[in-house]
């Protein structure tokens, strides 16, 4: 892919990966404009259950109303700004550590000590302020930009295919989670995630024991990056797969929501999910979480975590760190894309287009 006043396409600046200034402008731009996971929907079974989270270094919470509604708002109060609750619980009000200020669950002021003197006292104006929140599939996405599109405007048919692929998607609840540190800008990670050029030389596992390279691809659809792929000798996996269960059994498929999150489908129909969380210009965390219905026991669920965590994820790491290292090189200079016209495994043509919505969302 050539363009005649640039060039062929080539890597970004290595500035974008490890200047300071560029990570605090993401975290005023992209990352508050974008759908970022915040949990899921099982973490609140009952009215009044909430749990907090951080988004681009904004500290939020997410609560189940007396109405069974699930909303998402900034966790500070009103009067001056004391944080209102702490990692996860049930509460009936919530109500502020400092002065005791309190809320009813749907964010509506309810009371506070002595607010009766204040002639005139705005009771009805103060309300917590609320985040935008979408439940996608089971999952809690939130979107500091009160104005931001749909999230099925951001990725078009992604729900619906979701559910055609995991067909019990909206019973499922986490069996495990993964956390895993790597000392990268979030970016180095994620787009090592989104190509596959480099596939059969570091991911011995996964492009013999799960995919056929051969038949991998990745394509932009609205912001979501579809990766599809046909499996290698369903036999060669480490566990049984009942191709007569669903049509979709025998693939593996990924939903990459730009720019943190992706749902991954193994054969068998299995959904593991990866978040990556920036924790810093050169740290992110990788929340990797395994799914089964209604959080069931599962050995097969379990061991390929095990096996996952063992191959693709340790051959991973050692490539974004090394990539962070060399951006600090004095002697790398951006190279060229591998762009084929004809897409496929050895193509990089997905992160042409993540660096296309990189510039746009940094405004
Ligand atoms: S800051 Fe919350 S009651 Fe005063
Ligand atoms: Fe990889």
């Amino acid at each position: 892919m050539t363009d005649k006043n640039t060039g062929p396409a080539r890597a970004l600046e290595p500035r974008y990966y490890t200047d300071r200034e560029i990570y605090r402008r993401e975290l005023s731009t992209l990352l508050a404009r974008t759908w970022q996971f915040a949990g899921h929907v099982s973490q609140l079974p009952d009215s009044g259950d909430y749990f907090t989270v951080t988004i681009a270094e904004q500290n939020l919470f997410c609560m189940r109303g007396g109405d069974g509604r699930v909303r998402a708002f900034y966790n500070v109060c009103q009067h001056r700004a004391h944080e209102l609750l702490r990692g996860s619980g049930n509460c009936r009000v919530i109500t502020c550590p400092y002065h005791a200020w309190s809320y009813r669950l749907d964010g509506r002021f309810l009371s506070g000590p002595n607010v009766k003197s204040v002639p005139d006292f705005p009771r009805g104006d103060i309300r917590l302020t609320d985040v935008r929140m979408e439940i996608f599939c089971g999952f809690i996405f939130v979107n500091l930009d009160p104005d931001a599109a749909p999230m099925a405007e951001w990725f078009p048919g992604a729900q619906e295919e979701l559910h055609e692929y995991v067909p019990d998607i909206e019973q499922l609840q986490p069996l495990l989670w993964l956390e895993i540190p790597e000392h990268c800008n979030w970016k180095v990670s994620v787009e090592n995630y989104s190509e596959c050029y480099h596939c059969r030389i570091n991911h011995r596992t996964f492009s013999t024991g799960v995919v056929r390279p051969e038949t991998y691809d990745i394509q932009p659809h609205g912001r979501c990056l579809r990766h599809t792929s046909e499996c290698q000798n369903l036999e060669q996996l480490s566990y049984p797969v009942d191709l007569a269960a669903n049509p979709h059994a025998g693939k593996y498929s990924s939903w990459f929501l730009w720019p943190a999150f992706s749902f991954q489908v193994y054969p068998g129909n299995l959904l593991n999910t990866y978040h990556w969380r920036p924790a810093g210009v050169d740290r992110v965390t990788v929340w990797r979480g395994w799914f089964t219905s209604g959080g069931g026991e599962s050995k097969v669920v379990r061991d390929l975590a095990a096996q996952d965590r063992a191959t693709t994820v340790a051959e991973d790491i050692r490539l974004v760190e090394s990539v962070q290292r060399g951006l600090n090189s004095r002697g790398y200079r951006p190279g060229v894309l591998v762009i084929d016209p004809e897409s496929g495994v050895n193509s990089e043509h997905s992160l042409r287009a993540m660096h296309q919505w990189l510039r746009e969302d940094l405004g």
